[in-house]
C-alpha cells in the first residue's frame, strides 16, 4: 500500500492566513484552510502551496479528515524509507542526548519529532507503537523497518486505538508487530519493576510522562508517612511510596490496573504497604473524608477530562470539588500534587480550581512547584497543542 517514495508533483493549496501559520511550522491545516485539495487516497503525500503558488511543505493528505493536511517536511526531499530512517534516528539520538536516566521513555512524540501521528514508547527491549493518522498508517512498513533497525528491540506491539484515528476514518488496531508477545511487559523505572498487559492495558501501557513528578515527590517522602494515590493506574507513585517506607492508599476504577499494581507490589516485595481501592475517585474521596483519615501526600492525576474548550468550566468545578475533599484530609505541611493532561485545561485553570478548593476546605496553600511534561514528550513552541501535561505541587501551611 505504501508504494514508492513520494518525490513530488501532487498539489494542495491553502488560504493566506493558513499559509502564514504553516510556514512557521504549524503542522495542521483544517478543512476551512484549504482552497484546493487533490483527490488522493487517504494518507498519500502531497505538496502544500500558498495561494500565490509558493511551496510551503510536504504533507500527508486525507481528503476525508477534518484536518486534511498534516505537514511533515519543510525542506525539499522525498518521503520514503530514507526519510523515515533519518527522522527515527534523529528522535532516538535526541532522547539519548536528554540523558533521561531511564530504561523506559517516549521515543517518538508525533509532530514534536517531525512524524505527525506516530507515537512510540520504549520499555526496555519492547516497543509500543501507535499509528494515529492515515499517513503513518499508509507508510507503516517503512516506519516499522526503521524502528526495528534503529532500536534492535526484541518485541514490538501496536496500540492504535485512539479517537484521532477514528477521526481519520481508520478502525482501531492492536496486535503483535514482531517478536513474541509476553503476558506482561516488565521494565524498571528507577529500580522499581513495573508491568502491564501489552494489548489490553490503557494507552501504550504506562504513563511515562509522570516520571519526573514521581522522582520529585519521592524525594519528599519520609518513612512512616501516608500517601493517597488518586487515579493511581498501575500504582507507579504508590510503589515508590512503599519502597520509601510509607503506606499508600491507591484508588482507580480500572480493575486490570489494580490487579497489575497488586502483581507489581508482590514482585517488588512491597505488597503489605499498599491498600487498593477499586472505585470512582469523587465517591471514594467523600467516603474517606467521612472516615476521618489523613495523609501527608496526595496525588491527584485524573484522565483527560476535557477534549474541547467548552468543557473547561465543568472540569474546573469537578476538580475543585474533589480537591476540597482531598484537602480536608491533607495534614499540615502535607503535599498535594495536582495534574492535568488535557491541553485545553491550562495551568491557570488548575490553579483557580485549587484556589476554590482551598477556600472550601479553609486551607492555606503554598505553590511549591509547577512542572510540565518531561523532555521525552517535547513541547514545541509553534504547536501550542503539544503542551498537554501541567502539574502543581501545593504545600498546606495551615
Ligand atoms: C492519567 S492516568 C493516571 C496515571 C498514574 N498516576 C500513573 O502515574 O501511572 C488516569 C487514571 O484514572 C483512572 N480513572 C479515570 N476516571 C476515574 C474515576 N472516575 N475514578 C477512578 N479512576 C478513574 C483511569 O483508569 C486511569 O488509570
Amino acid at each position: 500500500m505504501q508504494g514508492r517514495p513520494y518525490t513530488g508533483s501532487v498539489r494542495a493549496t491553502v488560504s493566506e492566513p493558513a499559509a502564514r501559520r504553516l510556514r512557521n511550522h504549524y503542522p495542521w491545516a483544517r478543512r476551512q484552510d484549504v482552497l484546493e485539495l487533490p483527490a488522493v487516497h487517504p494518507g498519500e503525500v502531497v505538496d502544500v502551496h500558498g495561494p500565490e503558488g509558493a511551496w510551503i511543505a510536504r504533507a500527508y493528505c486525507n481528503p476525508r479528515a477534518e484536518f486534511p493536511l498534516r505537514l511533515l517536511r519543510w525542506t525539499p526531499g522525498d518521503v520514503g524509507p530514507q526519510f523515515y530512517g533519518t527522522r527515527v534516528r534523529a528522535a532516538y539520538q535526541r532522547r539519548l542526548d536528554m540523558d533521561l536516566g531511564a530504561e523506559a521513555w517516549r521515543w517518538i512524540h508525533a509532530e514534536a519529532d517531525g512524524l505527525p501521528g506516530l507515537i512510540v514508547d520504549r520499555f526496555g527491549s519492547a516497543l509500543a507503537v501507535q499509528f494515529r493518522n492515515a499517513g503513518v498508517e499508509r507508510h507503516r512498513g517503512w516506519i516499522l523497518e526503521a524502528l526495528r533497525e534503529v532500536s534492535g528491540a526484541e518485541l514490538a506491539f501496536e496500540r492504535s486505538e485512539t479517537h484521532e484515528r477514528r477521526a481519520e476514518g481508520l478502525s482501531p488496531q492492536s496486535g503483535l508487530l514482531w517478536g513474541a508477545l509476553p503476558e506482561r511487559v516488565i521494565f524498571s523505572e528507577d529500580g522499581i519493576l513495573h508491568r502491564f498487559a501489552p494489548l489490553i492495558s490503557q494507552k501504550t501501557g504506562f504513563f511515562l510522562d509522570q516520571r519526573d513528578n514521581r522522582r520529585w515527590l519521592s524525594a519528599q517522602f519520609r518513612p512512616g508517612q501516608a500517601l493517597l494515590d488518586l487515579y493511581c493506574y498501575t500504582g507507579a507513585f504508590s510503589l515508590r511510596a512503599a519502597r520509601a517506607g510509607l503506606t499508600a492508599y491507591a484508588v482507580d476504577r480500572d480493575p486490570l490496573a489494580l490487579t497489575t499494581l497488586e502483581e507489581s507490589a508482590a514482585h517488588n516485595g512491597l505488597g503489605s504497604q499498599i491498600a487498593l481501592r477499586l472505585g470512582d475517585v469523587p465517591q471514594v474521596l467523600a467516603e474517606l473524608r467521612r472516615s476521618g483519615r489523613t495523609f501527608e501526600h496526595i496525588v491527584f492525576d485524573p484522565p483527560t477530562l476535557v477534549k474541547q474548550k467548552s468543557e473547561v468550566p465543568w472540569a474546573k468545578r469537578l476538580i475543585a470539588g474533589a480537591l476540597a475533599d482531598a484537602l480536608a484530609m491533607l495534614r499540615p505541611a502535607g503535599l498535594l500534587l495536582v495534574s492535568s493532561c488535557a491541553h485545553h485545561l491550562r495551568l491557570e485553570d488548575l490553579l483557580e480550581a485549587a484556589r476554590w478548593a482551598a477556600g472550601d476546605a479553609g486551607a492555606l496553600l503554598e505553590v511549591v512547584r509547577v512542572s510540565y511534561q518531561p523532555p521525552d514528550h517535547p513541547w514545541m513552541l509553534q504547536v501550542p497543542e503539544s503542551l498537554y501535561l501541567k502539574s502543581v505541587a501545593l504545600r498546606r501551611l495551615e
